[in-house]
């Protein structure tokens, strides 16, 4: 037996107790164990209600997800609910923390539910590209009818404990924490006083009998989701699979469930999202976390230099995290732009009702924005987000040096340029390194940290400390031209220009791409970042451009005629004033035109599978690349790169792992043939080359 699932008694109830920290995931050894102390409290008569709870701070957050993919393992969860739901005794869920997933379906087979305010409830499934699959979807429309169960289920987004009391799917809010089991107790003994038998939820027929023969609402539900779920499977099987609850009896609906539960867990989009949940835990394992020399530094106050674009974003992020700011701008009329990017950020929070104006201004009370340097001397980190020019930001680091406190951490927002280099002139190059926003820097998620030679373990770790406040997903990123991202991105940035000029409209590109899952086309997202960046990078490339590498001019010719994008209302679309959304531009088809005349190229068209196939390839050999030279430290590291900072599609896992579910041997195929053509170019990794020859996946090293 166990000892990671107990039976205990007080007076005459028996306490289920699970102990698997860090959160009870359900392993079979759990599983098995519940079955054990259920049956054991079952046949012992001295018994008259059973708890069912968490030993720490957490109830259960579900299935253990590191069993999936492997032979299910008996006894199966559905059947274990069942087993706590037969049971001739009351059984109180007394919930803390989170149940979520078979955590939650084990608090819904349970009769009644109290719960700490803090605790959260709710049916995740969805995010792994699964239906709940241990009654969820057969259990809750019973409890609280289909639209609320429609919700939660399709969306995967847990409801705090209040929400949960109104609607009627807990009995009872605790506030005290740390009475829960003396208040569970409680809850038991007027069971006991009132004579209550169990209530089980699989018997509920007040829903049912309501909703009778009315299908509307999962035909609109169905037709919502077709935005809000575009691409995805499960969410649409999960309407199917609460739909049975209202069409079908309860053990025919476990049945249907358990089959669409089974057909969601052999799917290529289950693998990609199981993959990405591990893959974003993983990359937050940074060697230097692991050495105890190096604990992070004091981190309470922040500098940032620039208030443009990024430095305000990053201020906002900061402030979000409870961290104070001090702005830096050059002048007064820069630092009046820099306060009124923050502000107004915080304005519309106002205007949306997301924050009252009191809250609002305690937050702005930890902002401070000037123009004097001088200000950062008692910040313990600085982070500079100046114009993206190697001159300008050596300049503010020198300053910098003679400015800030010692121990304090010297950060750069640098989209490309050598940390090293900034590093190099000041007297403390162990304290320098790279903190690469994405834009917006208070939305977006990924944060690259990039580790220049020098810098110390401590420093970095002190990096991780402000991702973890900031609540960013951090990926450690070694000191080369843009770094993970933004590296992989010039490429196969490139491979659609070549795409272009040789016959596939952006417009057919984008589309393309958009179909495959990604939120935009990338020259949609050209036009969003700004044309006028990619060209500033560019002509600071031309001097060391190799002469062997084919080069399009089309972006060049669109920003020689002022067009940048979305910014000057013209791009590779055309956007009506105030519009986000861009249309078609005739004139941009025929610049194209013109300019595959003038280099005399005969052009062909491009299918979808097509435009695909070379644009992952790119992608997927200069992530080799990346590998193989030590810029990443695993192929999952790249794969959160591109899920969090450049809209892959999550249910593909990223791109890493997408290659393992296509084949390396037929990417490398495709990069072999595309070699014909151009051999600059498309000259195969010799770490994808090794792979396929060895027969090995990226996974393989995933470590
Ligand atoms: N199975 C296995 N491991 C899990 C797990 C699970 N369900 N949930 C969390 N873990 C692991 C994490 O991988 C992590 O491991 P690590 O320390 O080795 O990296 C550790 O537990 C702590 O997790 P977090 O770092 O995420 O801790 P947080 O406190 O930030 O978050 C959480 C806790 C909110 C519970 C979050 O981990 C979470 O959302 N977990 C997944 C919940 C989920 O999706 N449940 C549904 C599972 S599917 C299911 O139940 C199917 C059923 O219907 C049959
Ligand atoms: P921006 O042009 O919007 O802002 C730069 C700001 O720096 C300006 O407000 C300018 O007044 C200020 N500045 C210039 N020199 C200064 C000095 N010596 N002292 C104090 N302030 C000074 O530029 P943006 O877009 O915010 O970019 C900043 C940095 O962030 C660049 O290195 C860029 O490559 C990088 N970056 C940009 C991203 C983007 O999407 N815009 C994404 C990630 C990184």
């Amino acid at each position: 037996m166990t000892d990671k699932v107990l039976l205990t008694k007080v007076d005459n109830i028996g306490i289920v107790t699970l102990n698997s920290p860090p959160v009870n995931a359900l392993s079979q050894e759990i599983r098995q164990g519940l079955l054990d102390a259920f049956s054991k409290a079952e046949s012992d008569d001295s018994l008259k209600v059973i708890i069912l709870m968490g030993a720490d701070r957490t109830f259960s957050a579900g299935a253990d997800i590191g069993e999936f993919g492997k032979s299910s393992l008996e006894p199966v969860l559905p059947m274990v609910c069942q087993t706590i739901e037969s049971t001739s005794k009351p059984v109180i869920a007394a919930i803390t923390g989170v149940a979520l997933g078979g955590g939650f379906e084990l608090a819904m087979a349970s009769h009644y539910r109290i719960a700490t305010n803090s605790t959260k409830v709710g049916l995740p499934e969805v995010h792994l590209g699964l239906i709940p699959g241990a009654g969820g979807t057969q259990r809750l429309p019973r409890i609280v009818g289909p639209k609320l169960s429609l919700e939660m289920i399709t969306s995967g987004k847990p409801i705090k404990a209040k929400k949960a009391l109104a609607e009627g799917l807990i009995d009872q809010v605790i506030e005290d924490t740390d009475s829960l089991k003396e208040e569970a107790i409680a809850f038991a003994h007027t069971l006991i006083k009132e004579n209550q038998g169990p209530r089980r939820s699989s018997e509920r027929k007040e829903h049912i009998e309501k909703q009778g023969n009315d299908k509307e609402i999962f035909i609109n539900f169905k037709n919502s989701l077709q935005k809000t779920a575009r691409g995805l499977y499960s969410p649409f099987k999960a309407v199917d699979a609460i739909k049975t609850a209202f069409t079908l009896p309860f053990d025919e609906g476990i049945k249907k469930e358990r089959d669409i539960f089974l057909e969601c867990m052999n799917s290529a989009q289950s693998k990609g999202l199981v993959h990405a949940f591990f893959s974003e835990r993983k990359c937050t394992k940074f060697p230097e976390a692991m050495n105890e020399n190096g604990p992070a530094r004091d981190l309470s106050t922040l500098g940032v230099v620039g208030g443009g674009t990024m430095g305000s974003g990053i201020t906002v992020a900061a402030l979000d995290a409870g961290i104070k700011v001090t702005m830096i701008e050059r002048d007064q009329e820069s630092i009046e732009k820099g306060k009124h990017n923050v502000t107004k950020v915080y304005k519309r929070h106002i205007e949306k009702g997301r924050m009252t104006e009191e809250q609002v201004n305690k937050v702005l009370e930890k902002y401070k924005p000037s123009t004097d340097f001088d200000d950062l001397k008692d910040v313990d980190m600085v982070i500079e987000a100046v114009f993206e020019e190697l001159e300008v930001k050596q300049e503010v680091f020198k300053t910098l040096d003679k400015i800030v406190k010692p121990g304090a951490v010297m950060a750069s927002n640098t989209s490309y340029l050598n940390i090293d280099k900034i590093a190099a002139v000041t007297s403390r190059p162990e304290d320098v390194l790279g903190l690469h926003f994405f834009s917006p820097a208070n939305i977006m998620k990924l944060l690259e940290i990039v580790i220049p030679t020098k810098v110390k373990a401590d420093v970095v770790n002190t990096g991780l400390t402000l991702a973890k406040k900031m609540r960013k997903v951090p990926v450690r990123a070694g000191n080369c031209d843009g770094f993970i991202g933004n590296r992989i991105l010039s490429k196969y940035g490139k491979v659609v220009a070549y795409m272009m000029e040789d016959g596939a409209s952006p417009y057919e590109i984008d589309k393309a791409i958009f179909k495959f899952g990604l939120p935009m086309g990338i020259f949609q997202m050209f036009d969003l970042a700004g044309l006028d960046i990619g060209w500033a990078n560019r002509k600071r490339q031309a001097a060391t451009r190799d002469p062997r590498e084919r080069y399009v001019h089309i972006l060049d010719l669109l920003c020689e005629k002022g067009h940048y994008g979305q910014k000057t209302g013209r791009g590779f679309y055309i956007y009506q004033e105030g519009s986000r959304r861009g249309e078609e531009d005739p004139e941009v088809l025929t610049l194209i035109d013109e300019e595959r005349k003038r280099k005399g190229i005969t052009t062909r068209s491009f299918s979808e599978e097509e435009i695909m196939n070379r644009y992952i390839a790119a992608m997927v050999n200069e992530s080799c690349n990346v590998l193989h030279e030590g810029m990443a430290s695993r192929p999952s590291d790249i794969d959160i790169t591109l899920l969090y900072g450049y809209g892959f599609p999550r249910y593909r896992g990223g791109p890493m792992k997408y290659a393992d579910q296509v084949g390396l041997p037929k990417i490398l195929d495709d990069i072999k043939k595309y070699y014909e053509e151009d051999s600059f170019f498309w000259n195969p990794s010799p770490l994808l080359v090794e792979l396929v020859e060895k027969g090995q996946t990226f996974e393989s090293l995933n470590k």
